[in-house]
């Protein structure tokens, strides 16, 4: 059995703060709308909460552009905001995570104002600066996330700086010593402060390879940086370096974003030994629907392909590292939408998708509104859309003529992380409860029906079955603990595996189409009972029978 610890055995819930619950009016979620909302979340029987960056922002990557590290941006409240949230949360015995952006600063925050101002500043080296191709290109053929060349050239001094998502999010230069030092220190302050773990954004990245060297492009014209930088080892001393430094010595948790990342790079960071982070979130099942022109494409996740994918981090990280599960998060569209059914049978597909994600092994992340299964938006205009990544790349493509204006909003709709972003639904009033005022995106019309107050107290609802899930994680440590066993993996539309521990055996078959199917029945299991589904008459163990998006839990009889 692996090591036991708290942040196995939880759920956390992801709150996307500027979506989640306005208390005052302005349109945009805040602290005190948090907290409004922890009963609810208490219900729900979550373990803790990761909030997404709270701290002062221009905005232009909703946060993750931080100018100060130290204190919370006014549109979401105050210190004391924040100080009772950590109280009102442990009130409740639950947990807060913070999210950390050590990859980058906004261009706003002062240390880069110092950086850029003159090539003799004490803070020069706080950023990576390089000069220009004799021709006054950038220094080579990288390019940045949002779109565009990974360098921005400054005028003053004549030097480009680094930055991998975009022009406003310069990265931090971590082989300077002094910077690394700052940092820890600020993770040390917030640890005082009474936070419970951190969510390391794109943590792999930090470490940037010595050569600069180009790289093969793609369509964009540009190389993507970002495997080579998560492949470059000293990304490890850092990380060893920032445990010893600032994490140890505290009962906390760390989850590392792991951009770009391998098998072999992950089992490093999530190391069991506690070298450096407890758990990664791996990317690869969520880019198994993109293609030349990056996600903008109808393409859809073959299952096939996620249940290799899935199995392979499964057995990789058994005893050897730790996987934060997710199938949703403030950078992705709806998994309801994606890989389920937006209409009749959107609740048992619902269902059955966390069935599958919180039976494997490691720990269930659930975003918020993912519990009422809130669909992705149908766009139709990009005045519509906030997300700078969907509005620059319409913009890319939509005006070279490689995609239509039509296709784009498709795919927009489909994939942008937009579409994960529209304000959570409470109720069927106004703008769904989320504000009294105009939200600052657009919420889903679907509120009318698909809302929080409609589901709470509906037995059948996917707010309840959440909860038990959440419950059933409790009961049975195998599902925590057990080893991972894939059956019937060549099977084209279910996935399914067995959790398997000395007390206990339990077989997991979520179909993935919507239709029915004939599953066989292992064997062993043919006296076995179902402890959960989402079928209210299921005819698998008595005929083999999964009906469409039906998920089954099954304990095998005698252990
Ligand atoms: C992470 C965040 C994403 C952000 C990016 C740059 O991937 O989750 O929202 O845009 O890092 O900080
Ligand atoms: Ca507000």
């Amino acid at each position: 059995m692996t090591d036991p610890k708290w942040w196995k055995e939880s759920v956390i819930y992801q709150i996307y703060p500027k979506s989640f619950c306005d208390s005052n009016g302005d349109g945009i979620g805040d602290i005190p709308g948090i907290i409004s909302k922890l009963d609810y979340l208490k219900e729900l029987g979550v373990d803790g909460i990761w909030v997404c960056p709270m701290y002062p922002s221009p905005g232009y990557d909703n946060g993750y552009d931080i100018s100060d590290y130290e204190d919370i941006d006014p549109i979401f409240g105050t210190m004391e905001d924040f100080d009772r949230l950590i109280s009102e949360v442990h009130a409740r015995n639950m947990k807060l995570i913070i999210d950390l952006v050590l990859n980058h600063t906004s261009s706003a925050h002062p240390w880069f104002q110092e950086s850029r101002a003159s090539l003799e500043s004490g803070k020069r080296n706080y950023y990576i600066w390089r000069k220009g191709n004799p021709d006054g290109s950038p220094p080579n053929n990288w390019g940045a996330l949002f779109g565009g060349s990974a360098w921005t050239l400054e005028e003053k001094g004549g030097e480009y700086y680094l930055n991998l998502f975009s022009a406003p999010q310069p990265d931090l230069n971590w082989r300077n010593p002094a910077l690394r030092q700052e940092l820890y220190a600020i993770i040390r302050r917030w640890l005082e402060r009474g936070v419970d773990g951190f969510r390391m954004d794109v943590i792999s990245l930090i470490a940037k390879p010595e050569d600069f060297e180009d790289g093969p492009t793609g369509r964009s014209g540009f190389h993507d940086p970002r495997a080579r930088a998560a492949a470059n080892p000293q990304v490890h001393e850092y990380i060893r370096e920032m445990r010893r430094e600032a994490f140890e010595g505290h009962n906390i948790v760390t989850v590392g974003e792991a951009s770009a990342t391998s098998l072999e790079e992950a089992k490093i960071f999530s190391n069991p030994d506690g070298s450096e982070l407890n758990m990664v979130f791996q990317f690869e099942h969520m880019d198994l629907d993109g293609g030349e022109t990056f996600k903008w494409t109808d393409q859809t996740i073959p299952i096939p392909a996620l249940k290799q994918v899935m199995t392979k981090w499964q057995l990789g990280l058994h005893n050897q590292g730790w996987n934060g599960l997710f199938w949703n998060n403030h950078d992705q569209p709806r998994m309801v939408s994606r890989l389920g059914d937006e209409g009749e049978l959107r609740e048992r597909s619902a269902k059955m998708l966390a069935t599958c994600l919180h039976l494997l092994q490691g720990t269930p992340f659930v975003y918020q509104g993912e519990e009422l299964g809130m669909t992705s938006m149908d766009f139709t205009d990009i005045s519509q859309l906030r997300d700078s990544e969907s509005i620059n790349a319409y913009n890319r493509y939509v005006s070279s003529g490689e995609i239509s204006h039509a296709d784009m909003m498709r795919y927009i709709s489909m994939k942008s992380r937009d579409s994960g972003r529209t304000p959570m639904q409470w109720n069927d009033s106004a703008y769904g409860g989320f504000t009294t005022g105009t939200p600052w995106m657009p919420v889903n019309p679907n509120y009318v029906s698909i809302n929080a107050a409609e589901q709470e107290n509906r037995q059948n609802s996917v707010f309840s079955f959440y909860k038990e899930l959440i419950a059933l994680r409790k009961k049975h440590k195998v599902i925590v603990y057990g080893g991972y066993e894939p059956y019937c993996i060549e099977h084209p539309e279910v996935f399914s595996y067995f959790r398997k521990s000395e007390a206990e055996t339990l077989l997991v078959c979520c179909n993935f189409s919507s239709k029915a199917v004939l599953f066989p029945v292992p064997e062993e299991f043919g006296n076995a009972v179902q402890i959960l589904g989402n079928v209210e008459d299921s005819h698998y163990l008595s005929e083999g029978i999964l009906a469409s998006f039906e998920a089954v839990i099954l304990k095998r009889n005698g252990g």
